[in-house]
């Protein structure tokens, strides 16, 4: 009976008390995946500050990353970072992801987040497609297909993400931006490419108090376009956002010349910076789109409140 008893205690405990886990060169843990591959759902891994590379997979559930600065809501104070240098031409976009998160419920704070491979290729630095994702004041970069909303839910408060190409891309992925600055690395290069397919598809990108800027050593002349249609029925708004006077007047176009836009939703509300005569398929909203209409009502069952309505600095 005692044996139960204590039996019982410990995976009680068990229950109740998510671990710590810790990275850093002079802790438990020297990499990321090291501590990902101890931790259990409902686990906290801290990283100290430095430099990781490695490629991390996150396929359990339920899972928090801090880096050192948490809980600071600027990405450029972060100096914990997870790089890696790999491009999509060995494999899918999956493959190249410094950081691939196909699980749900997971949370990542105060990381960078790099892929360094280069010009001119493929290379994702994150991609998720699991539910439910979250991720804060984070900083992505590098130069096409840089986020990849791959599939389900995500939710992006006050992050950093720059790229050339395609920088925030996916299809069936719905993702609500709040607060991010957006940079911009090559002249006429675009911000988003949004794929939706069809009309029942959820894939969907909400930009909320956004800024968009030159990307980290990128000419003082950069444009950008806000995003081009990959799929015949994408869907990307920006709304009460800064653009930096760094959008091209048109401001979208689209992924190749015969391409129906009919059924593109590329709309704009409440802008700042950014003026000019838009494509003539462009939209003017009447009114902002609501968190709820992309990530559903239920989103305050996951989404960290202390990053809602946030706007970029
Ligand atoms: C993850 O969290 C959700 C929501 O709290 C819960 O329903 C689910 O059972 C958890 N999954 C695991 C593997 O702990
Ligand atoms: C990391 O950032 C924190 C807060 O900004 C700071 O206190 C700490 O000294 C930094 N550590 C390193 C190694 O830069
Ligand atoms: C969001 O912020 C704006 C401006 O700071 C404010 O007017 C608005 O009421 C806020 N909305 C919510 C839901 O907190």
């Amino acid at each position: 009976m005692w044996i139960s008893i204590i039996f019982f205690s410990f995976q009680f405990l068990k229950l109740l008390d998510a671990a710590d886990l810790h990275v850093g060169v002079d802790k438990l843990y020297p990499t990321l995946t090291e501590a990902y591959n101890s931790a259990n759902p409902g686990d906290i891994i801290y990283v100290f500050p430095g430099i990781y590379t490695e490629q991390l997979v996150i396929a359990k559930d339920n899972l928090t990353f801090r880096g050192s600065t948490f809980p600071s809501l600027n990405p450029s104070e972060n100096n914990a970072t997870l790089t890696h240098a790999a491009s999509a031409d060995d494999g899918s976009n999956d493959d190249s992801a410094t950081l691939l998160v196909t699980a749900s419920n997971f949370r990542l704070y105060n990381l960078n987040v790099e892929n360094t491979f280069g010009q001119d290729v493929h290379a994702v630095a994150m991609s998720s497609t699991g539910s439910n994702n979250g991720f804060y004041a984070c900083s992505f970069t590098s130069w096409q297909n840089t986020v990849y909303t791959h599939k389900g839910s995500e939710f992006f408060s006050r992050c950093y993400i720059e790229g050339a190409v395609d920088f925030i891309m996916g299809i069936t992925g719905q993702a609500w931006f709040q607060g991010c600055t957006l940079g911009a690395l090559k002249d006429k290069g675009w911000i988003t490419a949004q794929g939706r397919t069809s009309s029942d598809s959820q894939g969907f990108f909400v930009f909320d108090k956004a800024k968009i800027t030159i990307g980290t050593g990128a000419a003082s002349a950069t444009t950008a376009y806000l995003g081009r249609s990959w799929g015949d029925y994408a869907r990307v708004i920006f709304q009460n956002s800064d653009l930096g006077n760094v959008i091209t007047a048109a401001g979208w176009n689209t992924m190749s010349d015969d391409q129906v836009t009919t059924n593109v939703l590329f709309a704009e509300y409440a802008n700042k910076n950014g003026a000019g005569t838009r494509v003539s398929w462009a939209k003017k909203l009447i009114s902002a789109e609501s968190i709820s209409s992309i990530l559903g009502a239920a989103y305050t069952s996951w989404v960290d409140s202390g990053y809602l309505n946030l706007s970029a600095l």
